[in-house]
């Protein structure tokens, strides 16, 4: 079974691409791990962003804490590769070798004028990158950026600006341009229309999360403060930010169901990614696992994938792509009268769900002899006790009439 897949009407042997990271930087990584990313699977990669401005670190520039160890960080440094003379011919050279195995490559790049969006989308033509990933989306505080209307994530700010630089930069080149969204924003709608009008042919989503990752007690000092102790407020990954990835992937979906888009934001798991396709995803970017669990992860992801792909009698990705956005609704539907119902042969008494009712919701869960029974009379149905159970004893359903 092949999870062929599509990018920008490029063929991808998988769905997975390697979002934009420290794992895809030309110099050290890119061009030495071909042979190692295309064995685990992966269909493309998009290249860590080339900015022309001078390169400032947070040191050290990631962190975590001992609640997301291993799935989660925070990018507190710019830590971006610069365009200089040297990396034209690396980028080259690490493009030719990944054609060579078939893995498709965009390049993403940030400025900070008109002139060197452009110059560094010419360049990355030039170099052979397939696609130009337009990095709109950098949370990173870097001076030429935060004072700067049109550079990166500040350029998110300005919707009908963000049409005209890309309107420009497609102009510009040749080959297919997407633009990675932030989702730092009120509504990521605005953003997808204003690049759609610009010509982008597709649209990433999302970039990290704006957030402090958390705040060292004893020191009183954020957890991701650098060796001077200042700390960035910059982008959270993982699988803490995977509810917004997917919520902003089924807006833009439902939104322009025409675009293209690749869903990335905690991917860690199979499942993650069939939920961002479920939400109308073409293919998935995936950043922090490859980071903490290196290139192999994208074979026990592609596995998972295949899988669920025999197990439904799916014929390929985009046979499910979208299936569950019409489930998605931006109003509460009116629903049947209804109640939960507890099931004696899961339950083991630990009380939650009566503490939960009591205490938390409409008191509707009664202690009998024979053990916990709701009152369907009581009961307003909210979900609660389900969500507290530990052993998945609660099921919510329709009321007999
Ligand atoms: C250490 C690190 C570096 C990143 N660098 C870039 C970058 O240079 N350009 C970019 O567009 N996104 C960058 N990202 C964002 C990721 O590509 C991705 O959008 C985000 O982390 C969410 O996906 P994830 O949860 O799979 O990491 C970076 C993320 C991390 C954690
Ligand atoms: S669904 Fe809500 S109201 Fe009903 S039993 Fe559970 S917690 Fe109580
Ligand atoms: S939370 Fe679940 S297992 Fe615990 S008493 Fe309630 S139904 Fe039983």
């Amino acid at each position: 079974m092949s999870l062929s897949s599509k990018w920008l009407g490029y063929k991808l042997q998988s769905p997975l691409i390697i979002a934009s990271g420290q794992n895809t930087t030309t110099g050290s990584n890119l061009g030495k791990w071909v042979e190692t990313i295309v064995e685990n699977k992966w269909g493309g990669v998009v290249t860590k962003t080339y900015f022309p401005g001078s390169d400032v670190y947070s040191i050290p520039y990631l962190w975590t804490t001992s609640q997301y160890k291993n799935v989660a960080m925070q990018n507190c440094g710019p830590n971006l590769q610069q365009f200089s003379r040297g990396e034209d011919r690396r980028l080259k050279e690490s493009i030719r070798i990944s054609h060579s195995y078939g893995l498709v490559v965009a390049v993403s790049i940030m400025a900070s004028s008109v002139d060197e969006w452009v110059s560094l989308a010419k360049r990355a033509e030039a170099d052979g990158a397939d696609i130009i990933e337009l990095n709109y989306s950098c949370p990173a505080a870097i001076n030429s950026i935060e004072t700067n209307k049109l550079g990166g994530y500040q350029l998110s700010k300005t919707p009908d600006i963000v049409t005209e630089v890309t309107s420009k930069i497609v102009e510009a080149v040749k080959i297919p341009v997407a633009a990675k969204l932030t989702p730092n924003t009120s509504d990521i709608t605005v953003l997808a229309r204003a690049v759609l009008s610009g010509g982008v042919s597709g649209i990433t989503a999302i970039n990290t999360v704006q957030g402090i990752i958390g705040v060292d007690v004893e020191t009183a000092r954020p957890a991701c403060s650098d060796v001077l102790g200042n700390a960035f407020k910059t982008g959270i990954s993982g699988p803490a930010i995977k509810p917004v990835g997917l919520r902003l992937v089924a807006d833009i979906a439902q939104a322009l169901p025409e675009i293209p888009i690749t869903g990335v934001g905690g991917i860690n798991t199979w499942s993650d990614a069939v939920e961002y396709i479920l939400l109308g995803a073409d293919n998935v970017g995936i950043c922090t696992a490859v980071m903490h669990n290196g290139f192999g992860i994208g074979k026990k992801i592609y596995s998972g994938i295949e899988d669920y792909v025999k197990r439904h009698k799916y014929r390929s990705i985009s046979s499910f792509k979208g299936k569950a956005l019409e489930h998605v609704t931006s109003v509460s539907v009116e629903c049947p009268k209804s109640s939960a119902v507890i099931d004696p042969e899961k339950c083991v008494n630990c009380g939650r769900c009566y503490t939960a009712c009591h205490e938390g919701a409409y008191d509707a869960i009664r202690k009998l002899k024979s053990g916990l029974k709701v009152n369907p009379k009581k009961c307003a149905a909210c979900g609660l006790c389900k969500v507290v159970c530990p052993n998945n004893a609660v099921y919510v359903t329709v009321n007999a009439v």
